[in-house]
């Protein structure tokens, strides 16, 4: 059923720089480290590991594995794939969560991305340098104080967002990360150097790398589980549309290999670029959302032309954080576009719009709303924010939620002979099938009845 008139990547690189695109961004570099952290360290990172392994890659490969075989947008896709196997097409539900899920990151995400681009400038106007540690914490917290700094800066990233997606986005994709990704993993190779060299690398290292499980409290599973989809792009749709655009000839295994390795590798590399600092400036590791813009301007401050080695991080940040917002752009403009029969420009327009209101309130949740805890009346949920709520719900409930449907369906719904002939993993096969079928699935479902117990009380 592969219609060959599809676009497709230039072949393997193309499609896995696209997919490292969507996964590598602001969820390795910024939320990794404060969510590892808020919940422990060690154990926290422990069990994100155990979540990549026996769930992320089962599910991106079952992912990529619909999109080429359903050959469209995510609802589409999964309709299609569906039909041929002579199931119930209400299974495009799961696509369309996704589609709405990815929607909703995108909102909050642009008002963080936001913030790099803020201090991308700082970089560049030279107000990095020589920062000592209580200077750059107080710089950070005038940004986030201020309510029209952040909607200017996260009205200028959706915007270009929007311009991007509206213009379609492969040619770009492709050529923009296979030079800045290599880049930016240098630049932060460089910083985790520097950082060991003025920074408490034995500590940071130990924190990061030694589970400590009284540490782990029971929420922290269901946020290390959130985090494994959320920064491998899974469960909403954006790993399946591109995969939709992958040549039949390409392995999916070593592609989601390949991908899953540089995508942690990147997180544990941020991990250990921010931990030292933290503990040499004598932050708390459970700082919370801030805990890169309130490390790493110390550093710079410390290097010689600090302030340009800023402005390339943050730079390169904003890019990696662009590739990712466009993977949670595309599928929704995709879905628009066929199902309104919308030109790009309008979908993604009208949804940029929308997805920018939003992100006003996640950015007014750091000052003017932070006061406001829309469930407070929920005990568990009683101090967060509008933008804690929507990270959490998002990563932790709606992406996991699609990857299990995802799951499922591969794994029991699909006809066996149509999953073994695309995706072709040869002597690999039943292994992963087996943990597709029952590993993942229980595991996930397991996570997230456990969390709906905790919040009970
Ligand atoms: N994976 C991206 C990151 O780590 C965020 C993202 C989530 C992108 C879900 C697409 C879909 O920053």
């Amino acid at each position: 059923m592969v219609q060959q008139t599809r676009e497709q990547w230039s072949g393997s690189r193309g499609f896995v720089l696209a997919v490292a695109g969507s996964a590598i961004g602001l969820g390795n570099i910024w939320k990794f480290p404060y969510m590892a952290g808020a919940n422990g360290g060690g154990a926290f990172v422990l069990v994100y590991l155990l979540c990549i392994l026996a769930i992320g890659v089962p599910i991106m490969i079952a992912e990529i594995l619909v999109g080429r075989r359903g050959q469209s947008n995510p609802v589409a896709a999964m309709r299609a794939a569906a039909e041929e196997s002579g199931v119930s097409p209400v299974w495009r539900l799961i696509g369309g969560m996704g589609v709405l899920a990815g929607f909703l990151i995108l909102s909050f995400y642009s008002v963080i991305a936001g913030w790099a681009l803020d201090y991308t400038l700082r970089g560049l106007t030279g107000a990095l340098s020589g920062l000592g540690a209580e200077e750059a914490q107080a710089q950070f917290g005038s940004l986030l104080d201020s309510p029209g700094l952040q909607i200017f800066w996260h009205t200028l990233f959706m915007l270009i967002c929007f311009l991007i997606v509206a213009r379609g986005v492969r040619g770009g994709i492709e050529w923009a990360v296979g030079w800045m990704m290599p880049l930016l993993f240098l630049l932060i190779l460089v910083l985790v150097g520097y950082g060991a060299w003025i920074g408490a690398f034995a500590e940071g290292f130990t924190f990061l790398f030694r589970p400590d499980f009284s540490q782990l409290g029971p929420e922290s599973v269901l946020m290390a589980l959130g985090q494994a989809f959320f920064s491998l792009s899974l469960g909403m749709g954006a790993v399946m549309a591109y995969g939709s655009y992958l040549s039949p000839q390409e392995s999916i295994g070593r592609n989601t290999v390949v991908v899953i390795t540089t995508d942690t590798i990147v997180a544990l590399l941020a991990g250990l670029m921010i931990f030292p600092i933290v503990f040499s400036i004598g932050l708390e590791p459970p700082a919370g959302p801030g805990l890169l813009f309130q490390t790493l301007p110390y550093v710079f401050g410390q290097m010689v032309a600090g302030s340009f080695f800023g402005f390339l991080f943050f730079l390169l940040v904003v890019f990696a954080a662009l590739t990712s917002a466009i993977s949670l752009l595309e599928p929704a403009t995709a879905y628009l576009m066929a199902r309104r029969g919308l030109s790009r420009l309008q979908a993604a327009g009208i949804l940029a719009v929308i997805a920018w209101i939003l992100g006003i309130f996640s950015a007014l949740s750091f000052n003017l709303m932070s006061g406001f805890h829309p469930l407070g009346f929920i005990d568990a949920l009683s101090g967060k924010t509008f933008f804690d709520l929507l990270d959490g719900v998002t990563s932790n409930i709606m992406l996991p939620l699609g990857g299990l449907g995802v799951a499922l369906f591969v794994g029991w719904r699909m006809k066996r002979a149509a999953v073994a002939e695309e995706v072709r993993l040869g002597s690999y096969f039943g292994l992963w099938y087996f943990v597709l079928r029952f590993v993942s699935p229980v595991l996930v479902v397991l996570v997230l009845l456990y969390s709906v117990g905790v919040l009970r009380g």
